[in-house]
């Protein structure tokens, strides 16, 4: 049996970190990076999103990959090297793995710390697979190690992450993936651009848990920044942005209020709104263009039968 190597490039820098988030609250239209979502309950309550009747996009996207993927491995080839970026607890890569004879499997996510536990568990099912966990924040530079190994390789992307790029970064973004892929391919899931009565409660739940995730930024906040940001004060927005084509959750003050942090404080005014996150939605041809843009060759897509989701496979 294997036993998985981790590698954790780049430490956060909470100096620097604390210094982005001041500049996001303090500009005049106060905006954060959707990373800061993801705390250890942040993290959570994502997840249970993923369980609510109204967030589509885990279980359309679940059974796209379940009745098309004879056809993804025919088109993919046999995979040498699976990269799954943000691969968290490595389900869905770990679904692919007998379909597309994986025989090595890098999982990237922020905290190499956080991969350990899901690929040792993974590498017990699968004893004579090689497993690399990367701790690396790709959100920036997609920049892979040389312990990736050489050759082509097929990076996997599912989920809609891209949805948080505006088109113009999604387009760098894809740009260093084709490079990274060296000659590959990458699977990628994509949202896409549906009626406002299935989109907007899919970002503003009945139960309010996507309220929650939200409102938990701020509680984020007070950690990382020793701000005194009071819950109370602040609801959920999910919003569908027609001109951007994106879903947008803001923090709206229910009041005037200041908050303060070591160093500095802003005042709110009543309607003031922090723009917490973007997940865009696009249209197939749209996206498979953008993907043709970044470098790749061919693009194959397949849908659900509402076409609310899509999975493409790029070839570099
Ligand atoms: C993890 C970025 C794909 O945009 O649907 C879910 C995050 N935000 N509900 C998405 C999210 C609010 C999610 N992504």
């Amino acid at each position: 049996m294997n036993t998985p190597r981790l590698i954790q490039l780049g430490h956060e820098d909470p100096a620097a970190t604390r210094a982005e988030l001041i500049a996001g609250l303090g500009a005049p239209q106060s905006a954060l990076s959707p990373k800061f979502l993801y705390d250890a309950l942040g993290s959570r309550l994502f997840a249970a999103i993923t369980e609510l009747p109204e967030y589509y996009l885990t279980r359309t996207e679940a059974a796209i990959f379940r009745q098309y993927l004879g056809e993804m491995a025919e088109a993919l080839g046999p995979v040498a090297t699976l990269v799954d970026l943000g691969a968290g607890n490595c389900e869905k890569a770990a679904r692919l793995f007998a379909a597309l004879a994986v025989r090595h499997y890098v999982a990237v996510d922020i905290s190499a710390d956080y991969l350990r536990e899901s690929l040792d568990r993974l590498q017990y099912e699968h004893p004579a697979m090689r497993m690399l966990g990367i701790g690396l924040d790709f959100s920036h530079t997609l920049n892979l190690p040389v312990e990736v190994g050489a050759g082509p390789r097929t990076l996997f992307y599912p989920g809609s992450s891209i949805g948080n790029f505006t088109p113009h970064e999604a387009l760098i973004f894809l740009r260093q993936v084709h490079a990274a892929s060296q000659g590959g391919n990458l699977l990628i899931g994509v949202d896409l651009v549906k009626p406002d009565a299935v989109l907007v409660p899919a970002y503003d739940d009945a139960l309010g848990i996507t309220a929650a995730f939200n409102r938990n930024l701020l509680l984020h906040l007070n950690r990382l920044i020793d701000a005194d940001f009071d819950i109370a004060d602040w609801r959920h927005i999910g919003l569908f942005n027609h001109a951007e084509s994106r879903i947008e959750m803001h923090l709206e003050a229910l009041r005037d209020c200041r908050v303060s942090w070591p160093g500095g404080s802003r005042q709110f005014s009543v309607g003031e709104r922090i723009h917490s996150e973007n997940s865009c939605k696009w249209r197939p041809d749209d996206f498979a263009d953008l993907l043709r843009q970044a470098g790749f060759r061919q693009v194959r897509q397949w849908r659900d039968e509402r076409d609310w989701f899509a999975v493409f496979a790029a070839f570099a």
